[in-house]
């Protein structure tokens, strides 16, 4: 079970320090941990985390090792930090920065090339789904990715992020399920997950970890979720 906390454009370095040596306190096993600060709270993170089984994983990656590339971070500059991994792909840059399968693509084989774990995000939005083309939009997504030792999915329906609206736990387990048969790799929950919905969504036998966003910036409600998931 893996539960990752995307922090999203919240925490600089002083919150982070202060998040990080809480989060140290924690007795927290059976439950494999990553945070996803900002990029210019990696450093503190990592250093913070040091010694812990706790990951630090960065939000974004570019796919080569330098260039001309304004605003853009490369996997090497990630990994000379002791950053662990990326998420690549979440549906706020797709909707909001012009990612595409195929930037997606580019920048988790890079990811993996360079020797980082990744996270890669995939979704149908609320009209995709009610057009019933949620399994199209997963075969698309799912298409330009191969299986990897180091790839981790997280299925996060756009519906739900942010919204409050989380995915049954049987919707959560059909499209896990589908999405297993097409690409061999652990699939995280994503969208609203909270300490009161994350126990019954963990609880299904495709759901092998969750993605949490607004719920992973406060100790108490990360902390909470990564218990319910060391109890399933
Ligand atoms: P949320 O975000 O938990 O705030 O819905 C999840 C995500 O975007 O990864």
């Amino acid at each position: 079970m893996l539960i990752a906390g995307n922090w999203k454009m919240y925490k600089g370095p002083a919150e982070t320090a202060e998040f990080c040596l809480g989060l140290r306190e924690q007795e927290l096993t059976g439950v494999d941990l990553v945070v996803c600060p900002p990029f210019v709270s990696l450093a503190v993170a990592v250093q913070l985390l040091a010694g812990t089984e706790i990951a630090v994983a960065a939000q974004n990656v570019h796919w080569d090792a330098e260039g001309a590339y304004t605003g853009e971070v490369s996997a090497e500059m990630l990994r000379e930090l002791g950053v662990y991994g990326a998420i690549v792909g979440h549906s706020e840059r797709r909707q909001y920065f012009g990612e595409t399968d195929d930037t997606v693509a580019r920048r988790v084989h890079a990811a993996l090339e360079a020797g980082l774990f990744v996270i890669a995000c995939i979704g149908e939005t609320e009209a995709e789904r009610g057009q019933g083309a949620t399994e199209d939009v997963l075969r698309r997504q799912l298409a330009v990715l191969e299986p990897d030792d180091n790839l981790v999915l997280a299925y996060e329906p756009v519906w739900a992020i942010g919204t409050g609206k989380t995915a049954t736990p049987g919707t959560a387990q059909e499209s896990h399920a589908f999405v297993k048969s097409l690409l061999d790799a652990p699939v995280l929950y994503g969208g609203s997950v909270k300490p009161d919905n994350a126990a019954e969504l963990l609880a299904q036998p495709d759901v092998d970890g969750a993605l949490v966003g607004g719920a992973s910036l406060e100790l108490e409600s990360f902390t909470a979720i990564c218990r319910a998931a060391s109890h399933s």
